[in-house]
């Protein structure tokens, strides 16, 4: 089940912002484990040269890139050396995207072009240079991040770009498996929703301007259905899933891994 052996990936963003595992960084390892060759791109080498050499010390195959996923050059001579170096492309993750707060009134021009290059520019950008080669196989799939925040608003605490960017992921997601649906490359979504990661403590405790860790974590926590945040590994097994041949007829779509936050009626708790 699962079986990635032979297939050659590529992860976006496979480093983590801090100690632990993010959501590519799980996504890389947990390819690697099941057999996948994965070439792991971040525009921090420390971070990405952390996760392949984890990679490397469980005995997997991986590669080490750094390139900015916001740029075309970077985007398109990160695919080739991927391709050079294993021979194929079977799957191409696109992970990179972050949040920045702010409401069609208070956020800036410049912000908001900066959340749609990081968040849906990197995705286009991504799919666009990944495409010929996944087209080379038979079968092969990119499976692409969003987040719950395209779903879900809050009235209080509005990320306007970041949902609408990570909304446009979904949409682009969609077209590109219509246009490929007959060309063997499958394309779908995992749309995360509070999750653990090493995100919550180096960026969200200041963009929050919350005191300390601990209370940040057991508030995001509460919010949660099942009583918990989910972690990258949670995001990264959705993404295998979606990745590997059992999901053969799965196109188009997106996989929700929130712990039943968007099934939630507001106002109402979980029993
Ligand atoms: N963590 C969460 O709670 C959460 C929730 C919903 C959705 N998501 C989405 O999941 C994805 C991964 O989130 P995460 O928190 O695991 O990631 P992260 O913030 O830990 O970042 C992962 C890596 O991406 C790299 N990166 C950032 N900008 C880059 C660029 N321009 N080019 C190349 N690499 C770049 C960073 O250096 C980092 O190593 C994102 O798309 C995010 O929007 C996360």
């Amino acid at each position: 089940m699962l079986d990635l052996t032979g297939k050659a990936a590529i992860v976006t963003g496979a480093g983590s912002v801090g100690p632990g595992w993010g959501n590519g960084k799980a996504a890389a390892v947990l390819f690697a484990r099941q057999g996948a060759a994965v070439f792991c791109i971040d525009n921090n080498p420390d971070a990405v040269a952390e996760t392949v050499g984890i990679i490397a010390s469980e005995g997997g195959r991986a590669v080490a890139h750094t390139a900015d996923v916001t740029r075309s050059d970077d985007v398109k001579a990160a695919i080739e050396a991927a391709v050079a170096e294993f021979g194929r492309l079977d799957i191409m993750v696109n992970n990179v995207g972050g949040s920045a707060p702010g409401s069609a009134e208070s956020m800036s021009e410049e912000v908001w072009d900066r959340q749609f290059d990081i968040n849906l520019r990197s995705v286009f950008l991504g799919c666009k240079h990944a495409l010929p080669h996944l087209r080379q196989q038979e079968t092969s799939a990119i499976v692409n991040i969003a987040s719950i925040a395209a779903l879900r608003m809050s009235g209080d605490r509005p990320h306007i770009a970041y949902s609408a960017s990570k909304m446009g992921v979904i949409g682009l997601s969609k077209s590109v498996a219509m246009e490929q649906a007959r060309k063997g490359v499958r394309c779908n979504v995992v749309v995360p929703g509070l999750m653990n990661t090493p995100l919550v403590e180096n960026r969200l405790l200041r963009q929050l301007g919350a005191n300390d860790a601990a209370t940040l974590i057991a508030k995001r926590d509460a919010q949660v259905p099942t009583g918990k945040m989910g972690t990258g590994w949670d995001v990264a097994h959705a993404v295998l899933f979606l990745a590997s041949d059992e999901a053969r007829y799965i196109t188009g779509t997106e996989i929700i891994v929130d712990g039943g936050m968007s099934a939630m009626m507001p106002g109402a708790g979980a029993a």
